[in-house]
């Protein structure tokens, strides 16, 4: 999957051309994975591009600063407005975002106290995560045999590029034998999360997704497909999961920013349901994406406008 340049990049507060963007081999970041960071799509409505929860995207990185000490020298409010330049700027019309905080250039120990945190905010034009036909034909995926962070190591609820030293792991796995993605469990063995994307299960006509406290990280396309599942009056329950369970269930899809919502067809090489999308998975899809797209009311207030014109579209 290889990466489409657009122009500017923006780094603490200026736009910089995108080769500009780099940063020195002794960076703290480099040695240490001293990073936040957060992934936001913006989609393109038939009213114009439009980032999806841009400002839950913003504080999920404050809040996973907040966690390592990081002083971010942006507000929530400028990091937002940061992020719809840097979509002006470059004319997508839909993207993905990725804003990033590091520790850069200065001290070499551990400790990053003194080392100074530059954030920039790229975006290019990115397409289906787990393949073209992924969203309506569904994937294959295994569980993983690495576990996700245990409690009270990395903590799982900031967005951290250390976190993703794991979750390659998992993703590798997964890749080189022959699958899409790979489901972790959580220490004791309970379901967790893929490397990218939190899980849901559909049984019964319920909805299922792991609590927080697995070990996962809390996704904003998770948080509002519960809202959505609330909406469309399907039962959700916020329980433990374990292993089996995933191979018994009706429906089992995946959710996160680059994975959207998508469906998976078998696990372990063991079929999920008919084998095919199920009909909560749709009507799931449907929903999310009629309002992502603008083609149903923001009835949440998920979407902010970005004034550019329609041209270059990523998908
Ligand atoms: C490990 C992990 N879990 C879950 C998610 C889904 O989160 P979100 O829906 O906020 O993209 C992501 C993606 O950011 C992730 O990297």
């Amino acid at each position: 999957m290889g990466i489409e340049k657009t122009e500017k990049i923006w780094h603490n507060g200026k736009l910089i051309g995108w080769d500009e963007a780099t940063i020195h081999v002794l960076s703290h970041v480099v040695s240490y994975g001293s990073a936040v960071f957060e992934g936001i799509r913006c989609y393109h409505t038939k009213q114009g591009s439009a980032v999806f929860r841009l400002r839950d995207h913003m504080q999920r990185m404050i809040h996973s600063a907040k966690i390592y000490r990081m002083e971010l020298p942006s507000s929530l409010d400028e990091l937002c407005q940061a992020a719809v330049d840097v979509v002006r700027v470059n004319k997508m019309d839909s993207c993905y975002i990725r804003p990033i905080a590091l520790r850069g250039y200065g001290d070499v120990g551990v400790s990053p106290l003194s080392n100074p945190i530059e954030i920039y905010i790229a975006c290019w034009g990115w397409g289906a995560y787990l393949g073209s036909d992924a969203i309506d034909q569904g994937v294959d995926v295994c569980v993983s045999s690495w576990a996700r962070m245990a409690p009270n190591t990395l903590p799982s609820m900031a967005k951290a590029a250390a976190n993703y030293m794991n979750s390659q792991l998992i993703r590798m796995e997964a890749v080189l034998n022959g699958y899409a993605e790979g489901i972790a469990l959580d220490p004791s063995g309970l379901v967790s999360e893929g490397s990218g994307e939190n899980v849901f299960l559909v049984v019964d006509g319920t909805v299922w997704t792991p609590p927080i406290a697995t070990c996962g990280l809390q996704g904003i396309t998770r948080a509002s497909l519960l809202t959505l599942c609330d909406d469309l009056k399907i039962p959700v329950r916020q329980e433990s999961i374990p292993r089996e369970m995933l191979y018994l269930a009706d429906e089992v899809f995946l959710s996160g920013t680059a994975a959207e919502l998508t469906p998976l067809r078998s696990i372990d090489k063991i079929q999920i349901g008919k084998g095919r999308r199920g009909p909560i998975t749709q009507q799931l899809q449907e929903e999310f994406f009629a309002i992502v797209r603008g083609t149903k009311p923001d009835r949440h207030n998920w979407l902010t406008p970005v004034p550019v014109p329609a041209t270059t579209a990523a998908r």
